[in-house]
């Protein structure tokens, strides 16, 4: 029977639980489709920090390597200042491992509710690919004359043209994979005539961020000469903010740089039912990759069995899809889209039912 090595980060506070759902549901999907996944567990979080004063140990991102993926439950510690745990657990990964595509699907599923007037799961179907790699995350700049009237910040967007080459070729291939066997539901019929399956909206700001935009927005085109099916479009990123309230059924993918990426998809989750359902992939399509849900540690919860399980479950979903099992995700995804529309709402303490009843329902549809 074949089987995948899976480093499970449980982490702090809610993440624990709903890692017992997602790995409960992911279990159920390997023995329907005949594999087996080989789990070992670390406490990496903000417990063992505050235990040991070690956020990572030095060997961790290495150990990490020999893994077919990491599954992520939540990392946030009340007792922790706001940056360590980020920095040196999460940003670490993403940058050690080089995992440079971070991976946002924004679906609403059936039953979820959305703010968004008179959209439904029609409507809220797209992707955002968001780089992971560079851009403000990078850590270069600094601070002079600290604490005076004159104290001068600096933090740079930086990009170099490999990064955004290979953040693009992932996007407009994902593009194409995504409807190879059916064209994008909202694309016009003049582009269909024209050989398009699918649409690229690169969202950037080349009207002011001039220098990073313009990389971006040449190596778009250059790249978009490979897929001549996927039409390109291009929105800077407020309106991208504006649009994504308006008209979210304007998108396909959406591929952006890596802090626009978390801002816009901060605000594409709440459309599709808010941090309860929303879920990402941190990849290395050539390496190891890192599945989570989007929603942090929620610590007043601890405990009470009221978080919602969903994007935790979709983000293991997303893993078996990346591990080489698409069947065992699309089945769980189709198994998901029948448990939310038994769920009340979305939201922690009001869903109806408890974390694990809602894991249990999906593993049972399954
Ligand atoms: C996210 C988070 C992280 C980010 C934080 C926790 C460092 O907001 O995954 O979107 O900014 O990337
Ligand atoms: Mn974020």
């Amino acid at each position: 029977m074949k089987s995948y090595n899976i480093a499970v980060i449980p982490g702090d506070g809610t993440g624990p639980e709903v890692i017992v759902e997602g790995l409960k549901v992911a279990n159920a999907a390997a023995a329907k489709f005949g594999f087996s996944l080989n789990l070992q567990s670390y406490d990496f979080g903000g417990e063992r920090y505050l235990r040991t004063g070690e956020v990572l140990p030095d060997s961790a991102t290495t150990e990490m390597k020999k893994y077919d993926a990491i599954y992520l439950g939540a990392i946030g510690h009340p007792q922790v200042k706001p940056g360590i745990l980020e920095k040196g657990i999460l940003l670490r990964m993403r940058f050690d491992l080089d995992q440079y595509i971070n991976l946002r699907p924004v679906k609403l599923l059936p039953g979820v509710e959305t703010p968004l007037k008179d959209k439904g799961p029609e409507h809220i179907d797209y992707v955002v690919v968001r780089e992971n790699s560079g851009g403000a995350y990078t850590g270069l700049g600094g601070v002079m004359m600290k604490d005076t009237p004159n104290e001068v910040a600096i933090q740079e967007m930086v990009y170099n043209r490999f990064q955004v080459e290979r953040c693009l070729r992932y996007a407009f291939q994902l593009c194409r994979d995504l409807h190879k066997n059916s064209p994008w539901r909202w694309l016009k019929d003049e582009d269909k005539a024209a050989g398009k399956i699918g649409q690229l909206t690169l969202c950037g700001k080349t009207n002011v961020l001039t220098y990073v935009f313009g990389l971006w927005e040449r190596v778009f085109h250059i790249v978009a000469a490979e897929f001549p099916d996927i039409k390109t479009d291009y929105c800077h990123v407020d309106a991208t903010c504006m649009w994504m309230v308006k008209s979210p059924e304007w998108f396909d993918v959406i591929v952006t740089e890596n802090l626009f990426g978390d801002i816009i998809t901060d605000l594409a989750a709440i459309t599709q039912g808010g941090l309860g359902v929303a879920a990402g992939g941190n990849l290395n399509p050539q390496g190891v990759s890192m599945f989570e849900p989007m929603g942090g540690s929620a610590p007043k919860y601890t405990g009470l069995g009221v978080i919602n399980p969903i994007a935790t479950i979709m983000a293991g979903a997303m893993m078996l899809r990346q591990i080489g099992e698409p069947k065992a995700a699309a089945t769980i995804e189709a198994a998901v889209a029948t448990t939310t529309p038994k769920m009340k709402s979305q939201a922690a303490g009001r869903m109806g039912y408890s974390t694990s009843q809602i894991g249990d329902l999906v593993a049972a549809t399954l």
